[in-house]
């Protein structure tokens, strides 16, 4: 059957937590099911998966997918930074595995009425989970030029970040801007046209404000540091260099070591990708959008 996601990293994610023995299984970011369906496919001895979405659309999705599992498989509806409190809910200490693919589905993509696409109008919305407060249009009609700005420059790496905020709170003063085909008409002029739509990097930071990305993953790595089992392995797949560069640091700082002189040990991960694994080039031709992918895997070796 086709799912309208296709999974990257599939192969090097089932490797990921190969020879680990996972009772437990957290994934951060379900979407379609299509890494969760191998992951169960090859660990039989998973007796709870839980899959875990900000979106509905995901678990009616995925709920298709996986029937075969379905006394395994839990879909809980929020975030993967909450992680902690939905074990404590289940009264559940740890898990063994944990993985987040970060970013958007196909399935958001698709439907222009979410907005998060540059290639059709739809309303400026762009949230994971509709019942969530801030919009991409609340960003773009009430917040400081300084801070479009930044929002541009950090978060999209856009370099005529300057000019697009400029260009918006210049328009908005005319008009509201609603809808992303606006919007497009307003930065398209003072963007620079390169191989990718010029709007692009505008989307994908606006994208990532709406949904507080970077900090979700911040927050959800401590989770997932805290409450995986010694033994346990955790997976991130990122397609933002911001994004990498964030759990790089934070794996690095929990590293486990033994101080050459007092024998003392610190740190908790044995870091398994000392460079992150990326799609092969047969896996980028099939899917453009596996280009970016980072995939990142650690092993909590002690408790501290
Ligand atoms: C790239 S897709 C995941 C695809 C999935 N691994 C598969 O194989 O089908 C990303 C999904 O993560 C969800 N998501 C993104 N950030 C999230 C967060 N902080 N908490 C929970 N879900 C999140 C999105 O709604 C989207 O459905």
């Amino acid at each position: 059957m086709n799912y309208p996601h296709r999974s990257v990293l599939l192969h090097e994610v089932v490797q990921a937590f190969e020879g680990c023995s996972m009772p437990v299984f957290f994934d951060g970011t379900l979407g379609a099911g299509g890494h969760a369906e191998a992951i169960l496919s090859a660990h039989p001895e998973i007796e709870h998966y839980l899959g875990c979405d900000r979106d509905p659309v995901a678990h009616a999705i995925a709920a298709k997918r996986l029937s075969s599992w379905e006394q395994k498989v839990e879909f809980i509806r929020g975030s993967y930074s909450e992680m902690g409190r939905f074990l404590d809910e289940r009264k559940m200490d740890f898990v063994d595995g944990f993985l987040i693919d970060i970013g958007v589905s196909s399935m958001q993509l698709d439907v222009m009425e979410r907005g998060f696409s540059f290639r059709g109008e739809g309303p400026l919305d762009m949230r994971m989970d509709p019942s969530s407060e801030l919009t991409a249009e609340e960003i773009i009609n009430s917040y400081a030029e300084k801070e479009l700005e930044r929002i541009f420059w950090e978060y999209g790496e856009e370099k005529q970040s300057r000019r697009a905020a400029a260009a918006i709170v210049q328009a908005r003063k005319k008009k509201a801007i609603r809808t992303t085909d606006q919007l497009i008409e307003i930065v398209k002029p003072v963007l620079k046209w390169g191989k990718i739509h010029p709007a692009t990097l505008i989307f994908q930071a606006l994208r990532i404000a709406v949904n507080d990305e970077l900090g979700e993953l911040e927050r959800g790595l401590d989770q997932a540091i805290a409450r995986c089992r010694p033994g346990g392995r955790i997976a991130v797949i990122s397609f933002h260099s911001l994004e990498d560069r964030i759990a790089k640091h934070r794996f690095k700082e929990s590293e486990w070591k033994v101080a050459k002189r007092s024998r003392q040990q610190s740190g908790c991960l044995k870091i398994l990708t000392k460079k992150p694994l990326e799609a092969s080039d047969e896996e980028c031709r099939d899917n453009p959008r596996s280009r970016s992918a980072k995939l990142r895997v650690v092993e909590k070796v002690s408790d501290q």
